[in-house]
């Protein structure tokens, strides 16, 4: 029996009138890329106020790699409500806090010695890597990359790059960030072919340091090791040694943005290690907390405890039911395999993908690792002409059919795979009938396929 149930249309009467109230109590700026209100999720499926089950293919923007209301990770936060709900740590500490952060230090990329602190978003836990890494380097600079999203508050804006809707009209931005080119070998910022560039993008630092601002004024280079917002993309297994190289010649710290990338997304618990990358310091988020807001940097120690008693942190930094969930999320990554899980899913998607991009023009590329996989959809191979409006309407396709998919790049032609890691294969399967037919929908100009009972 098919996982996907549709009662009504979609949106469904009930979804639409509450999109009318809404529309009425909540300004536009809070984006939502599907019209349907959820009353329930379980694992990757979720079913709306209409009564209509759909397989959720964004898992709350990555959040959500262990599922919807994974079972250990309820019981975990329903623990914890019976015991306290929140002290806020700068005045009364509590045992989760410590226990994970021990944990996020042994599980974290490099076998020197760490230390982590908590905070709630994954803009909170940039902004606060780059506040230990000018407090520790006493170096002002930032170097960030084109197509990178760090998040929407004042500094991380200035890190991220796609402009609308994130940046445009919100200027000015926090100073002394520079910004040059990704591996983004599809559409290389230097016209130039992998491998034939040798890594040109990594080694050409050293020419910023040149022309743009000096290597001993740079405190630290912030990298997302896969991109998330801005496509997905895959760099070279190249690029990270050179730029970990450069990093350390020049005393620079190298931040990882593992926001989106981690705990288990790319078939690894963290995508740095897919890249044999070592990081000073990592931004975390998302998918710790299980669905509860919940963020980390963990670090060299000797960087992390530069900075005094009292100079970071927050009232509800390290919440002590989102601690006790994300102690629950690590045991569900190590007891149920979540990165070869991941790597089958991946597998799974490539297989399709790949028969996708023999039939339909409009597949320019398909790239990722593990489960972070990606289709970059273009009006013509010959000219990658990013093909944006099709991109929206495969979306819209996918969730009238029942399968809620997001999309990325800052060209806004790219679908994203988010599924939570734990979906069954029988559900994976049929979430991609219905991305297959959503493609061909879209370039074939066919008629819907038949609604699935
Ligand atoms: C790589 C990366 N960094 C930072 C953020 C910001 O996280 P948050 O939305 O929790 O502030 C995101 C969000 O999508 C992200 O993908």
């Amino acid at each position: 029996m098919s996982t996907i149930q549709l009662r009504t249309s979609i949106p469904g009467p009930r979804s639409q009138a509450l999109m009318r109230r809404r529309n009425a109590a909540v300004p536009q700026a809070a984006y939502h890329a599907t019209p349907v209100f959820i009353a329930k999720g379980e694992g990757a499926v979720i079913e709306d106020v209409d009564g209509n089950r759909m397989i959720d293919f964004a898992g709350g923007i990555g959040c959500l790699n262990t599922g919807h209301r994974a079972p250990s990770v309820v019981e975990a936060i329903r623990r914890q409500l019976d015991r306290f709900l929140h002290t806020s740590v700068n005045v009364l500490p509590y045992e989760s806090y410590v226990s994970l952060a021990e944990r996020l230090n042994a599980l974290t990329p490099g076998k020197f010695a760490k230390k982590t602190i908590f905070f709630n978003t994954g803009a909170e836990a940039t902004e606060n890597a780059i506040k230990i890494a000018r407090f520790y380097t006493k170096r002002p600079a930032i170097i960030s990359f084109e197509d990178a999203f760090h998040g929407r508050t004042y500094m991380a804006m200035a890190l991220t790059s796609k402009t609308h809707p994130y940046k445009a009209g919100f200027e000015p931005f926090p100073g002394d960030v520079y910004r040059i080119p990704y591996a983004y070998c599809y559409r290389c910022s230097y016209s130039l072919q992998y491998p034939s560039c040798e890594v040109h993008c990594a080694h050409h630092i050293e020419d910023t340091f040149k022309r743009v601002v000096a290597a001993e004024s740079v405190a630290a280079v912030i990298v997302e090791p896969i991109l998330g917002e801005g496509g997905f993309v895959t760099p070279p297994r190249e690029f990270y040694p050179v730029l970990a190289e450069i990093c350390r010649k020049h005393g620079i710290l190298l931040i990882a943005d593992e926001v989106q990338t981690g705990f288990s997304r790319t078939g690894a618990t963290f995508a740095c290690e897919r890249f044999g990358l070592e990081p000073d310091l990592i931004a975390m988020a998302k998918s710790l907390g299980g669905g509860l807001p919940l963020a980390a940097v963990t670090g060299r120690a000797e960087i992390m405890d530069a900075p005094g008693s009292g100079q970071l942190g927050g009232t509800f930094a390290g919440n002590p039911a989102a601690c006790e969930a994300a102690l629950a999320v690590l045991d569900i990554i190590e007891k149920e395999n979540l990165n070869a899980r991941a790597n089958h899913l991946g597998e799974m998607f490539r297989k399709r993908a790949a028969e996708w991009q023999r039939r339909w023009e409009l597949i320019g590329e398909v790239r990722g690792l593990g489960a972070m996989q990606a289709l970059e959809l273009v009006r013509s191979r010959a000219t990658r002409e990013p093909a944006d409006a099709e991109t929206k309407e495969v979306s819209q396709y996918c969730y009238e059919h029942g399968l809620i998919t997001i999309t990325a790049g800052s060209y806004s032609n790219v679908i994203r795979l988010l599924m939570p890691i734990v979906i069954t294969d029988a559900q994976m399967d049929e979430a991609l009938d219905v991305l297959e037919a959503a493609l061909a929908a879209v370039t074939e100009k066919k008629s819907a396929i038949p609604q699935m009972a």
